[in-house]
């Protein structure tokens, strides 16, 4: 019987956003603002639950053909982000980790995400690993899916995965 297992590794891909926003009659960038909230709150309580990694998908290679203004918004969301957040990461011991092409974002925003990662690279509790600028959905999910081994421990009765997320940088 499998019970009270945390998993060391969750992967979310951020979606529903607009969906969300439309469903309340407001503008899809009022969408964006509460996932980044989300976001906060869903880290927060991996964190201390027990989880050691959690990968979002946050911006695919796709999101680009979005229009002009959402992805700036997004853009600049993203660094609010980062930049109000490093403080939560350090008080409860958060590592970012940026896996993508960053190099297509404004020289602005990569050194936000470069500087979060170095601010925090010590933190033990939790990695958040950040997908920006990633492949097609399905190719990331597929070689998500190639790269793991999930193990079931019967004696510890917990899921277990090799994660290493070296095998994720953007070649
Ligand atoms: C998907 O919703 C969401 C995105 C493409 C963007 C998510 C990124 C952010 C909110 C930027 C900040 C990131 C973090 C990690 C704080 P959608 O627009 O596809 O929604 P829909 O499917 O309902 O249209």
């Amino acid at each position: 019987m499998i019970k009270n297992t945390v998993p060391e590794h969750i992967a979310m891909i951020m979606d529903g956003n607009g969906r969300w926003a439309k469903e309340r009659n407001l503008k899809r960038t009022a969408g964006h603002s509460a996932g980044a909230e989300v976001v906060r709150n869903i880290t927060a309580h991996c964190g201390n639950i027990g989880v050691k990694y959690l990968t979002l998908y946050a911006f695919s290679t796709e999101n680009w053909q979005r229009p002009k203004l959402e992805v700036e918004f997004l853009m600049k969301l993203l660094e609010k982000y980062l930049k109000k957040e490093v403080n939560v990461y350090l008080e409860n011991g958060i590592r970012l980790k940026a896996i993508g092409d960053i190099s297509k974002f404004s020289k602005s925003l990569q050194k936000t995400i470069k500087q979060t990662e170095e601010k925090t690279a010590n933190g033990k509790k939790l990695t958040q690993i950040l997908a920006l600028n990633y492949g097609s959905k399905s190719e990331i999910v597929n070689e998500f899916y190639d790269k793991e081994q999930f193990i079931y421990d019967t004696k510890t009765e917990k899921w277990k995965t090799k994660f290493n997320p070296e095998n994720y940088k953007a070649k």
